[in-house]
């Protein structure tokens, strides 16, 4: 059998996928907040759901509303190679694909096409983006904790990975697994690389904990660069008020900031407003130094790629 030619890749070099089979790791809150910051400082951004659970609609705020198509476009997509129609203008420069249940069909269908063709499902994702790719600056794509071929739709897609791993000792478990996905798709993706891992917190007392589990990271990848230097700090009562409001972390802190002080409440100024937590100030910093990361991670490869 002859190998057919090489995917064209023009115009995806920023496409980056958050990945980790373990649940919970922060992967949808650093794509829609990282993507977020990123198109409110100028960016043209596009965000694709892989997961049926849809969540990235949560902390975008469009979950459920009259936009929010299940995940039906983009499993058309996957499948029959119609083309991806964004939600337009989530917010300024960002656009959404969005996820949801329609993904579950999706995934067997992409099954059963894998048992013909493993090339063509590996590279359901990455045909869908590549007729809009050059419309975008950056296109993230939140991956989905399990199911495997929507993963790796999403890693055939993706010219980047970011893993957004855990302290706790499930973290390199989950680092192995992202480990032999990526394997899974280097024949039709060889270029595909580790922009780094980005290390969220488990509780909020967790300096130490932090260190070893950094040092861990480190030893099994043999280097430090791998490393994120920022992190997210745990602060539970931010990360429930801004999915609760679908609304990302920094407009929160705004909301915040914008809100009646304590004082005029106490006064009988103003009224208090509900579910305000102090800690978003705190929690946006970390998403904007690790967003800025991102860029200069981003921009350190394609300078390499370049030369
Ligand atoms: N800084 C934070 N501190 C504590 N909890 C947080 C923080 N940021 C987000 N969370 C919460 O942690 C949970 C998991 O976050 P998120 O959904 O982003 O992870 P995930 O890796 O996408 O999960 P899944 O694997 O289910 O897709 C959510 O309930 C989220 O609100
Ligand atoms: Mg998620």
């Amino acid at each position: 059998m002859t190998k057919s030619a090489p995917f064209d890749r023009v115009g995806m070099e920023r496409v980056c996928g958050f990945v980790n089979g373990k649940g919970g790791v922060l992967k949808t809150t650093l794509t829609a907040n990282v993507g977020g910051l990123l198109a409110a400082s100028g960016w043209r951004v596009l965000l694709i759901d892989m997961d049926p659970q849809g969540n990235l609609g949560l902390d975008l705020g469009y979950r459920h509303g009259p936009n929010d198509d299940d995940g039906k476009n983009l499993a058309q997509s996957l499948m029959f190679e119609s083309p991806l129609v964004p939600l337009k203008g989530v917010r300024e420069n960002l656009d959404v694909v969005p996820g949801g249940e329609q993904l579950d069909q999706a995934a067997a269908g992409l099954v059963a096409m894998g048992s013909k063709n493993g090339d063509q499902a590996k590279l359901a994702l990455a045909k869908a983006i590549s007729k809009l790719a050059t419309d975008y600056d950056a296109i993230f794509i939140d991956c989905p904790p399990g199911n495997e071929p929507l993963q790796v739709a999403a890693l055939g897609a993706a010219a980047f990975v970011i893993v957004p791993t855990k302290t706790d000792k499930g973290g390199r478990e989950g680092l192995l697994g992202v480990a032999k996905r990526l394997d899974t798709v280097l024949d039709v993706n060889p270029d595909l690389d580790l922009l780094g891992v980005v290390v969220t917190a488990t509780t909020s007392s967790a300096t130490n904990v932090q260190r070893v589990a950094r040092e861990a990271i480190a030893e099994a990848f043999g280097t430090h660069d791998v490393l994120f230097n920022g992190t997210v700090r745990y602060a539970e009562a931010t990360a429930q008020a801004a999915r609760e409001k679908g609304v990302l972390v920094h407009e929160l802190e705004q909301q915040v900031k914008d809100g009646p002080k304590w004082y005029e409440v106490l006064n009988g100024k103003a009224e208090g407003v509900a579910n305000q937590p102090r800690s978003a100030g705190n929690v946006a910093e970390d998403l904007h130094q690790i967003t800025q990361e991102l860029v200069s991670r981003l921009l350190k490869a394609e300078e390499r790629n370049a030369s």
